[in-house]
């Protein structure tokens, strides 16, 4: 069938946001109370999760809820070794300038204080004042809130029920001084500007507690509440984000073919998507899919993202790597660290560093202390199948898959 309902790739918000209801209901409410009372009642959600979650659109979808309720709002998205935040954050200032915008223009004064940023000339084709390859003079976080806080209380007076939100996708690979600025801003918020309607919510990958402690944040914990996204939808989830947008559209799934993509995908968002995309393009339609179309598509699907995806991420990793992941699939892919270490013959301690690797690079993630986790479940498959054939050129005496299986 043409026209696909599905949202293959990162970032595309789906139809039907499936599994997350509680989370949106909670965040509605707190943005009323934000309202309501003010920086008090804010709660900076950091949304947090492995790869392919759907870290990206549910923010997108908290950030479109704040909207409709008469927030402004600010969309920002780190870049790997860039340090851009305030860079950013004094453009969308600006433009709101030069749109006119009734709170922006009107708490121009406290915009100008921010460093490096001449809002005064908005509207005439200013930008940032300064040379890009000068260095921006140090922000000071009291000043960044003050400007936040009256933005914030003037978005209210237009509407009792708005205020301004600040969104950072990707908070992991921010510059730890723009994670710094930005965590000494909102604690700023709280102790200056209790009754500010300022809220945040941003995304990041599991590793960014140790990345906030390198950056020198203290009590991340008690500035920001981390909400874990995750790795897999419940089966019920899952079948309401495969049959929901299709009903919409006067076509019904089969049960027998959502039996097909649940267990293939085992719920990872990011495969729900692009494996019901693949069935749907398969099917002739035009007012069903059946569990033959199921099966046709998904082997399509599996080859895209074997060749796509899991091909690339194998050969990149060292033979050490891979029987690390070889011990953690035959463990049915999550593990105590320590049965992994057993299974390899080894301590804990003696497979810190490629588990830090592995962290690091986002194969494997710790969903609580002393476990690891593939972090995209149709790895498992894909490592049983190819594993062997690793041992034969590498240098390294690894043990087989027969060895880790005792
Ligand atoms: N709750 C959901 N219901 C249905 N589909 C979803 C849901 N969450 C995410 N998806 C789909 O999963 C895919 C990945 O989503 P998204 O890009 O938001 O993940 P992410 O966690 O931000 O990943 P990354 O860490 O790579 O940025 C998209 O195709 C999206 O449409
Ligand atoms: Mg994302």
């Amino acid at each position: 069938m043409r026209e696909s309902v599905y949202t293959p790739g990162a970032g595309h918000v789906p139809p039907v946001l499936a599994g997350r209801d509680s989370l949106v209901e909670a965040w509605v409410v707190m943005l009323a109370e934000v309202a309501s009372e003010g920086r008090v009642r804010a709660v900076d959600t950091v949304l947090s999760g492995p790869r392919g979650v759907g870290k990206t659109v549910a923010l997108a979808v908290l950030s479109a809820e704040a909207k409709e309720r008469g927030f402004e709002v600010i969309d920002l998205q780190a870049v790997a070794g860039y340090s851009g935040l305030i860079d950013s954050l004094a453009q969308r200032a600006e433009e709101r300038v030069t749109a006119q915008s009734g709170p922006w223009t009107r708490a121009r004064q406290a915009l100008e204080r921010v460093g490096g940023v001449n809002v005064s000339l908005a509207g005439v084709g200013a930008g940032v004042s300064l040379e890009p390859d000068r260095p921006r003079p140090r922000v000071d976080a009291g000043v960044l809130a003050a400007a936040l806080a009256a933005v914030a209380l003037e978005a209210r007076q237009d509407n009792p029920a708005g205020g301004l939100l600040i969104t950072l996708d990707e908070m992991h690979v921010a510059a730890p001084p723009d994670l710094a600025l930005l965590s000494a801003a909102l604690h700023q918020l709280n102790t200056a500007h209790p009754t500010a309607p300022v809220v945040f919510a941003g995304t990041a990958l599991p590793s960014i507690r140790p990345v906030l402690d390198r950056a020198g944040v203290t009590h991340a914990d008690r500035l920001f509440r981390f909400e874990e996204i995750p790795l897999t939808l419940s089966p019920a989830d899952a079948r309401y984000a495969i049959v929901e947008p299709a009903r919409r559209k006067g076509v019904l799934w089969k049960p027998a073919a959502v039996d097909l993509v649940i267990a293939a995908t085992r719920g990872y968002p990011a495969h729900v998507q692009l494996f019901a995309h693949e069935v749907w393009r398969v099917a002739p339609g035009p007012a069903a899919v059946t569990r033959d179309d199921a099966a046709a598509g998904l082997d399509v699907a599996r080859a895209t993202v074997e060749k796509q995806t899991l091909e690339p991420r194998w050969r990149q990793r060292s033979g050490r790597q891979r029987e690390f992941l070889a011990a953690l699939a035959v463990l049915g892919g999550t593990a105590p660290i320590a049965r992994v270490a057993q299974r390899l013959g080894k301590t804990v301690r003696e497979l810190s560093a490629v588990r830090r690797r592995l962290i690091d690079d986002g194969e494997i993630y710790s969903p609580e202390w002393g476990q690891v986790t593939l972090a995209m479940p149709a790895f498992s498959d894909y490592i049983l199948a190819h594993y062997e054939a690793t041992r034969a050129w590498s240098s390294k005496d690894l043990l087989s898959l027969d060895d880790m299986s005792g």
